[in-house]
């Protein structure tokens, strides 16, 4: 083992307790005692630059070269300790901000998704995208008698109301990604749309002519395989496999809308996220089936108590773009079980 390795691995048992720290309670969380895990971490700093700078003669100087490994992969792991060391003002920042964290509402005021340029232009270019995957005049023509057609929710509300279901999963601690479906999802934007935030997402809609249009420009979008399901949603018996179910008012009739939300609420597993933003669900008034945590957003089986605590928790997890798991993760060395306790607080680096 180099002494680069020796340091890295000291250090790795380092940053496994401050990773502990973060997965604290944020009232458990305190300046000094981040201040006890950060001190020793931080005299690494030094050691580390002055073994890459020693690593870095070695390898320039055949003579000392490690026998047993390929130049190349000498090379691969020298570059790799130095990007890890470079990550150090980032993650050193990520780390800051979750000492005390400062809670922030699920849902921002309605004015601050819809109104101001911003918000305007982007949802001026999810139209055009909205009506690029919209079913063809074909299909406008079948829709069924008792649908609505495919109006597309805004995407800024969209994307207020999934980072709000975002933060809610990640209060709630579960060990398995979240499923996502959109009840009625027409051309399937909407399944793209929550692709940032729960990558596995699908959505199921009753009319054919939109199923086979909406999977043609999901596979252009190289979406997830198979991702829009062909089923009528008052029938549909699926529901307890996903953990945020969103529907905005697919069908037009009152009784088959109404079927449509026993069925969800009736196979919905308790904690299960339902987003329903619109007038007359049938359980937006106290309802003994699910909870009213954010404006349009509800759990299912929990008393309003429960909910009152699972709010507050949600909100104190942090607002940055979510950030999931991959391959590269591997090489973030010593400062991955930090990576991986940020993420689940909502912060990134
Ligand atoms: C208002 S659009 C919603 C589009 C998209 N989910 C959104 O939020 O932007 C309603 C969609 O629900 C579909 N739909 C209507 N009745 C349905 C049913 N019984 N089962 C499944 N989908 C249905 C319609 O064909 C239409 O594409």
């Amino acid at each position: 083992m180099s002494e680069l390795e020796k340091i890295e691995s000291e250090l790795a048992v380092l940053t496994k307790q401050l990773a502990d720290f973060l997965l604290l309670p944020p009232c458990d969380r305190s300046t000094p005692g981040f201040a006890k895990i950060w001190r020793p971490i931080s005299r690494y700093r030094v050691r580390l630059r002055t073994a890459l700078q020693d690593q870095g003669s070695i390898l320039s100087d055949p003579r000392y070269r490690d026998a047993h490994t390929s130049e190349m992969e000498q090379r691969v792991g020298y570059n790799a300790a130095h990007r890890r060391l470079r990550l150090w003002p980032n993650v050193e920042d990520m780390v800051n901000k979750q000492v005390t964290p400062v809670g922030k509402q699920l849902m921002p005021q309605p004015s601050d998704y819809m109104e101001g340029a911003h918000n305007k232009y982007v949802n001026h270019l999810y139209s055009a995208l909205h009506t690029l995957a919209l079913p063809s005049a074909e299909a406008m023509m079948n829709l069924l008698s008792d649908a609505h057609p495919d109006i597309a929710l805004p995407a800024t509300h969209f994307e207020a109301l999934m980072h709000a279901a975002y933060r809610i999963c990640l209060a709630q601690g579960r060990d398995t990604p979240p499923r996502f479906l959109d009840v009625g999802c027409g051309g399937g934007t909407k399944i793209w749309a929550a692709l940032p935030f729960f990558p596995d997402a699908s959505g199921l809609e009753n009319n054919p002519t939109q199923v086979k249009v909406g999977a043609a420009a999901m596979a252009k979008l190289n979406a997830p395989e198979h991702c829009i399901i062909e089923a009528d949603a008052r029938l549909f018996k699926d529901y307890s496999k996903y953990d945020v179910i969103y529907f905005y008012r697919p069908l037009k009739d009152p009784n088959g809308l109404r079927e449509m939300e026993d069925a969800i609420m009736a196979q919905a597993r308790p904690g299960t996220i339902l987003i329903a933003p619109y007038l007359g669900f049938s359980a937006e008034n106290e309802d003994r089936r699910c909870s009213n945590i954010a404006p349009s957003i509800y759990v299912v089986g929990v008393s309003p108590y429960q909910v009152e605590g699972l709010r507050r928790r949600s909100e104190m997890i942090g607002t940055e773009a979510p950030r999931h798991g991959s391959a590269a993760d591997a090489s973030l060395g010593y400062w991955r079980p930090i990576v991986e306790a940020s993420r689940r607080n909502g912060y990134a680096l």
